[in-house]
Formats: C-alpha cells, sequence, structure tokens
C-alpha cells in the first residue's frame, strides 16, 4: 500500500514519526513535506495530498498539522478526498468502517504521540463495510 504524507511546521515532527513507523512496516512512503521547523501554509500540501488519493496516485494520505483541521478542511474541498480529522482511535474506525475515510488529519499540537500512533493503528487496520455504506459514500459524489 502506497501512503502519502504531509505536515506543516505544526505537523512536521509528528509525520516524521509517523514516516519512520510505516518504513519500518513496509508501507510505501512518498513525503511532500513540510521538512522543517519553518512556517509553511497548510493548504498547499493538503490539496497535494488529496489530489494524489483522489487520482488513485496513492492509496491513502496522512495529513498532519497543528490542529488538524486546517488540513481537513482543504483535502475535503478535492472530489473523491474522504479526509477524518481523528483526536482518538474510535473516530479512526468508524471513518474507515463506514465511511471509507482515505486520508487520515491528525493535530500535532493537540494529542500526544502516544495517542496519535494509536489512532494510525487504528485507522490503517480498519475495512470498510460497504454495503449500505458503499451507497451512502457514493451518494456523497454524485449530489456533491
Ligand atoms: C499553524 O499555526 C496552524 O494554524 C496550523 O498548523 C493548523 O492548526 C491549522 O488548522
Amino acid at each position: 500500500m502506497k501512503i502519502i504524507l504531509g505536515s506543516d511546521h505544526g505537523g512536521y515532527e509528528l509525520k516524521e514519526k509517523i514516516s519512520l513507523y510505516l518504513k519500518d512496516r513496509n508501507y510505501e512512503v512518498e513525503d511532500i513535506g513540510t521538512h522543517g521547523h519553518e512556517s509553511v501554509d497548510y493548504p498547499y500540501y493538503a490539496v497535494q495530498v488529496a489530489r494524489a488519493v483522489a487520482e488513485g496516485k496513492a492509496d491513502r494520505g496522512i495529513l498532519v498539522c497543528g490542529s488538524g483541521i486546517g488540513m481537513c478542511i482543504t483535502a475535503n474541498r478535492i472530489p473523491g478526498a474522504r479526509a477524518v480529522n481523528a483526536s482518538e482511535p474510535y473516530e479512526a474506525k468508524m471513518s474507515r468502517r463506514h465511511n471509507d475515510s482515505n486520508i487520515l488529519c491528525l493535530g500535532g499540537r493537540f494529542i500526544g504521540q502516544d495517542l496519535a500512533m494509536e489512532i494510525l493503528e487504528t485507522w490503517l487496520a480498519e475495512s470498510f463495510e460497504g454495503g449500505r455504506h458503499k451507497r451512502r459514500v457514493d451518494l456523497i459524489d454524485s449530489l456533491v
């Protein structure tokens, strides 16, 4: 599975940890930055990651900013992106099971790294249930 990662300065450290975690587990990782603590603007990263996922150039995306909020708002503007801003594992689990979320947003300044990694593990492990949930997810694209 190929996962594309992006962050702003507020999410940089957590994004680095996530990148190592994924590489250790043999995921194919593309990291579009940012690559340091210097202040940058999150929409550039969110749009790039969301487009890659929506166009099938990556299977999943992970976006980290200070809160996860700006990344999530921006990513969900791209048709085909289904981004969730998860602050605990149950949100991550249900977003996979019922909403087929394909982008995980995390708040690097809002949650501790151990909790973030637990959210990530859950999000990676859970599958979409399909059935009535597929009909609803398909409606997102047909109605919007
Ligand atoms: C940057 O200061 C901060 O606004 C950003 O990381 C994010 O939290 C936006 O939603």
